[in-house]
């Protein structure tokens, strides 16, 4: 069966708008000594943007000056992409992202881990807000994923599919790089951080869920909740980039802790994890970009 001209079109679409973003970021750092091949990306999740500013030498670049690019409309989220240094390494960092929520299709929510490949980032660091479902976890625990559920009832690969930037049938049963995990639990561990692992599992949002919802999750085997990133592990594992996902579990999901949840309570725990966070980010990157394909 011949496709649609339509989805011809679309297909041909993604790959040249990825590669045209790419292209304006690339003239954005020109000027700038030895930022142009960033190694690592990093999307930093609700109230867990500070990560960007601890960059030297950066070049920031609102998300509204790259063509193609989605804004991002959640409190908490800059929009903002900041490439620099972080010592001799060249980091992307993403300060905020966009979600399904926001109006957002997956596809469209996923478009910058498309750009970020495109610009040549292989391996790429993921972070979340998101509900401890998993009675181990408490507040503020930061967490890997090991794996995940995709419950958005929305994939970013549905369509046409590009082979230019990747296979149809893309794998998932190895998303979370195995090595990535256990170097990250090593610098946990120096750090003396109990760092915990779990599954992920992702909803459309923007309301929370209802603690009947989260006692379905936590039987279909879920540790965490939480309204993103699995769009984007989808599409980075479509183009072949090695993946770490981290949480920060900002709330006992519904049912679990006291009273209502709100957002105001996510970006309180983010702020007050914050160095934590920081230094295993620090910690991590550098190692997860000298480790060998
Ligand atoms: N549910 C969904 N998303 C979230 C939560 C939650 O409890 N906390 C932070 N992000």
């Amino acid at each position: 069966m011949s496709l649609p001209e339509d989805a011809r079109h679309l297909m041909h679409d993604e790959y040249t708008l990825a590669e045209s973003a790419a292209m304006n970021i690339r003239m954005a750092l020109s000027n700038k000594e030895g930022l142009s091949h960033p190694e690592v990306a990093v999307i930093l999740g609700s109230g867990l943007g500070a990560f960007a500013d601890s960059l030297h030498d950066a070049v920031v670049i609102p998300y509204g000056e790259i063509p193609h690019f989605p804004r991002s409309t959640a409190v908490g989220h800059a929009g903002r992409l900041v490439i620099g240094k972080l010592g001799g390494l060249t980091v992307a960092a993403m300060q905020g992202r966009v979600h399904q929520y926001e109006g957002y299709t997956a596809r469209e929510s996923a478009f910058p881990v498309r750009v970020l490949a495109r610009l040549g980032v292989r391996r790429l660091v993921l972070t979340n807000a998101a509900g401890g479902i998993n009675p181990a976890y408490g507040q503020g625990a930061l967490v890997l994923l090991s794996d995940h559920i995709n419950l958005q009832c929305a994939n970013p690969l549905s369509g046409a599919n590009d082979e230019r930037l990747g296979p149809r049938f893309p794998g998932m049963s190895e998303a979370y790089d195995a090595r990535f995990r256990r170097i990250a639990q090593q610098a946990a561990a120096a750090m003396g951080y109990d760092l915990k692992e779990g599954v992920y599992a992702a909803l459309a949002g923007p309301s929370y869920e209802t603690p009947a919802e989260i006692r379905f999750l936590r039987t279909i085997g879920a540790d965490l909740v939480g309204m993103s990133t699995v769009p984007e592990v989808i599409v980075a594992r479509h183009m072949g980039l090695r993946v770490l996902a981290l949480s920060c579990v900002t709330n006992m999901a519904a049912g679990l802790g006291e009273g209502e949840l709100c957002h105001e309570e996510v970006l309180a725990t983010t702020e007050r994890v914050r160095s934590t966070f920081l230094a295993l980010l620090t910690a991590v990157l550098p190692r997860i970009a000298a480790e060998q394909d």
